[in-house]
């Protein structure tokens, strides 16, 4: 489709100036005439005639312009530096639909959503942003005021406030956008439906949410087995327990609010890895997410 481009911007001034310079001396000429009470002669009316094609065409322009709204160029600076009040005025995001693509990534703890993110990593060059994985590396940086916190929540199996994980996020989306790249895996988020709420009007809005179904024997089965290596503070059974309970009251109304705007896309995980991956890749390409 045509753009509205910068030189059809010139054409439209350089067409409305000429148009208006010439009405102005036609107006000046038209006023001597009707001071000397003379009637202006014939040639004098004839000359009227490109001056209204000259006003038609800037007109039309004018016309075509408006209906031809440009595309943004990408943002050239770093949106890190954007002002507060576009961030907090929760007007627009801070990235555009058409600048980035993200994928939420949810299910129970220990569906599989780390296990097939990383596989479509690989196959598809998707980013994979963890929000555990973030909120555990913030929790081991000795610099960071949120680390006491953060291991409490976590310990306890509760979501933690969503300011620090969107924040997290932000950066860590902003910093591969900055280096070019534009699809993002967004695992185990939003678990919250106020981080929900506070990603889409800050950040990105989700394309969609990928959500992998897991009956809880076959979670907690996984859970204890990955808890005998993992050193994770959360993989013991009295955890598992709160965590499965915080899944069912305060995460699948998040996957519910999505659901209503056609967005969930189900895969069932209850099969070998590679079985699970063909669904995800079966459900992406659906939405013509990947090739
Ligand atoms: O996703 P993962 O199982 O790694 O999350 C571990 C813990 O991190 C959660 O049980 C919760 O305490 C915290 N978390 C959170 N909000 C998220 C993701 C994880 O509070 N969106
Ligand atoms: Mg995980």
């Amino acid at each position: 489709m045509f753009k509205y481009t910068k030189s059809t911007l010139q054409l439209t001034r350089t067409v409305q100036r000429s148009a208006l310079k010439m009405a102005q001396s036609r107006v000046l000429q038209c006023r001597m005439y009707a001071s000397s009470n003379k009637e202006a002669p014939k040639k004098q009316r004839r000359s009227l005639v490109p001056l209204a094609i000259l006003g038609i065409a800037a007109l039309g322009l004018t016309y075509y312009n408006m209906g031809h709204v440009s595309k943004p160029p990408r943002a050239s600076v770093d949106p890190v530096s954007r002002p507060k009040k576009d961030i907090e005025s929760k007007e627009q995001p801070l990235f555009k639909d058409n600048e980035i693509s993200v994928i939420y990534v949810l299910g129970g703890p220990g569906a599989g959503k780390g296990t097939q993110s990383a596989k479509l990593v690989k196959e598809y060059g998707f980013v994979h942003l963890s929000a555990g994985d973030l909120l555990r590396a913030e929790q081991n940086d000795a610099s960071s005021k949120y680390g006491e916190l953060i291991a409490n929540y976590i310990k306890e199996g509760r979501i933690v406030p969503q300011e620090i994980t969107v924040a997290l996020l932000r950066k860590a989306i902003v910093n591969n956008y900055n280096q070019g790249k534009t699809k993002f895996l967004v695992d185990g988020f939003p678990r919250k439906m106020d981080q929900a709420l506070a990603f889409e009007n800050q950040i990105a809005h989700g394309k969609f949410v990928l959500f992998f179904q897991c009956p809880e024997d076959v979670m907690l089965h996984r859970l204890l087995e990955r808890g005998k290596t993992s050193g994770r503070s959360d993989d013991n059974m009295e955890t598992i327990r709160k965590r499965f309970h915080v899944f069912e009251e305060t995460s699948m109304p998040v996957v519910d609010y999505f659901e209503k705007q056609g967005k969930v896309l189900k895969v069932s995980c209850d099969h070998p890895v590679d079985v699970v991956f063909g669904q995800v890749v079966a459900q992406l390409k659906k939405e013509g997410i990947t090739d």
